[in-house]
């Protein structure tokens, strides 16, 4: 795994959305997998005011999601849906039809994540899929314990989940136990993963998940097998980090054919 380390959560955002935006200037039409959470805000952001200075143009991009809660009516604005649309398919002038999220309204889920899984073949598979981690080690939302083998599927939370993120719904109570959630295989068929994390607190899952063995425990630490996976996190993420260092040296003394 490529593992770069930035001074602060800003130059986190910044390196990120430089990445996105090469590959989408690469790629007008290329399939971008978002992720959710606080974490990818700031590079969301980043890629607006892009877009805005008229230096990106995503429009021709689809996009994916990661994952989406169960049981919240289709306009509540804690969904992964209205999340994505409000931070970056609305200012960035995306088509709402070229945002895909698992539809987690049908009666029959099991059918919804089998069609998920048929968009993403026929959209030709993930170019890039962004990634924050969960303080227990989960991607998207596959809790530990999920299969390295899984695909997009129906879950049910782990207690710290549903605590981390009953922030995003004050008052606690109503926090959605059930969630649909692309795979850990499902991710690890992207064709490049780009994990961001910033803060101390995901220090321990970050470490575990480069440097730990390669575990259901911590599903987070399947990116180990992807061929072209990237941790891009900021000083306090990297903390718990052994081979630290190393990975700065390793960014800082790039061999002359890979520029910068
Ligand atoms: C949620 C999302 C994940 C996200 C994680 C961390 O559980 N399903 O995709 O990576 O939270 O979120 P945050 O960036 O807010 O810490």
């Amino acid at each position: 795994m490529e593992v770069v380390i930035l001074n602060s959560t800003d130059a986190v955002a910044d390196r990120c959305a430089s990445i996105i935006s090469d590959l989408v200037h690469r790629r007008p039409n290329c399939v971008l997998g978002l992720a959710t959470g606080d974490t990818p805000r700031a590079t969301y952001r980043r890629l607006v005011e892009l877009s805005n200075r008229d230096v990106l143009d995503m429009r021709e991009v689809n996009a994916v999601a990661l994952d989406e809660y169960v049981g919240l009516a289709s306009d509540d604005p804690r969904s992964y849906r209205a999340y994505l649309k409000r931070e970056l398919a609305d200012p960035l002038g995306l088509d709402s039809r070229a945002v895909h999220v698992p539809d987690v309204g049908s009666d029959d889920l099991q059918r919804s994540c089998a069609e998920f899984e048929a968009l993403l073949e026929r959209l030709g598979g993930v170019d890039l899929q962004l990634l924050g981690i969960g303080t227990d080690g989960h991607i998207g939302f596959n809790e530990p314990g999920s299969s390295l083998a899984s695909r997009t599927r129906i879950k049910t939370l782990h207690p710290r989940t549903v605590a981390d993120n009953a922030r995003f719904f004050p008052g606690g109570s109503d926090v959605p136990r059930h969630v649909v959630t692309q795979g850990v295989a499902t991710i690890l068929s992207a064709r490049h993963v780009v994990l961001i994390a910033t803060g101390d607190n995901k220090a321990a899952a970050v470490a575990a998940a480069i440097e730990g063995p390669v575990s259901a425990i911590l599903p987070a630490s399947a990116l180990q097998l992807h061929p072209h996976a990237t941790a891009i996190l900021d000083e306090p993420a990297a903390s718990h980090l052994r081979l630290a260092d190393y990975y700065r040296g390793v960014q800082e003394h790039k061999p002359p054919w890979q520029g910068h």
